[in-house]
């Protein structure tokens, strides 16, 4: 990348939450040099067949923010996620900070807007998020600068989050021995994503990468941080120069043989509207199920 926009000098520490229920992993960054901090990718916890919302995941990190008197300036979301639901406004009632996400999110509240047949008070203009971001913009957590690069493919949406020497890169990569993220959701493309992982493996060799989800291939341990060189060289989808096409074949042929996301209809109703669990006309929170909708 020839104009990288932010210091690679400033390192963040990165502390990393994981959740077994959804292989998520979410993460409180903090400015070296000041408590602010931002939250990547939180997780609201669901007993789906229950209908049961909880916020156990989110409170370790809440905790931790409080016992570490940190200023939580930043609620982050590297995309609409379709197999966990967010945490955000919960987070930001008891915290504070702004929920940002990729500007491209009308696109996915115009078309699961229509797919849940959300009526006409459901906004489709990103309005239910604090910050809309495009391709390269900047943003502050305390003294350190932050920096959006637009990543879609796996979904119309999806944007990897750079501060200092630390990137998120939601579902456009994963450990070199997993790959990559599906690109086979409403408005993904897989040629898109390989081009979108480019312009992250184009960062910096020595930026740390730090995963959205982590299963554990071939039986070892969760692990959820690499470097830009790691992925470049060994990473099993897209490493050692393998070409668009031969990654489009491959990621074409694999999506088809994946199962629907068990959490796919509560995680898309929920984050669409950045974390909020929609109401029914007295109020209560409701989710929906369309048949053959999906
Ligand atoms: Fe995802």
């Amino acid at each position: 990348m020839s104009h990288y926009p932010v210091r690679m000098d400033v390192k963040p520490e990165v502390t990393a939450f994981f959740d077994e229920a959804t292989n998520t992993i979410s993460y409180i960054v903090k400015d070296p040099s000041s408590t602010a901090c931002a939250i990547i990718d939180s997780v609201m916890d669901i007993d789906y067949a229950a209908g049961r919302i909880t916020h156990d995941h989110a409170d370790k990190m809440i905790n931790f923010i409080k016992d570490n008197e940190l200023k939580l300036e930043w609620i982050i979301e590297t995309h609409v996620h379709a197999d966990h639901l967010s945490a955000a406004p919960y987070i930001q009632d008891k915290l504070g900070g702004k929920i940002g996400i990729g500007q491209k999110i009308m696109v996915i509240q115009d078309t699961f807007g229509k797919i849940f047949n959300e009526g006409t008070d459901f906004q489709r203009d990103g309005s239910q998020f604090d910050a809309l971001f495009e391709d390269g913009d900047t943003y502050q957590i305390g003294n350190m600068t932050a920096f959006a690069i637009y990543t879609p493919g796996h979904t119309p949406a999806c944007m990897v989050h750079v501060m200092g020497d630390a990137a998120f890169a939601g579902d456009t990569l994963f450990m070199p021995d997993g790959g990559s993220a599906r690109a086979d959701f409403p408005g993904g493309d897989a040629g898109q994503l390989y081009d979108s992982i480019q312009k992250v493996l184009a960062l910096p060799e020595q930026t740390r990468l730090f995963m959205c989800h982590d299963y554990g291939p071939n039986g070892r341990d969760i692990k959820w941080e690499t470097t830009v060189g790691d992925e470049k060289k060994f990473n099993i989808h897209v490493g050692s120069g393998k070409t668009k096409e031969e990654f489009v074949k491959f990621r074409t042929e694999r999506d088809a043989q994946l199962s629907v996301p068990k959490l796919i209809i509560p995680s898309l109703q929920v984050n669409m509207r950045a974390g909020h669990v929609p109401q029914d006309e007295d109020g209560n929170p409701v989710l929906k199920i369309p048949v053959n909708g999906l």
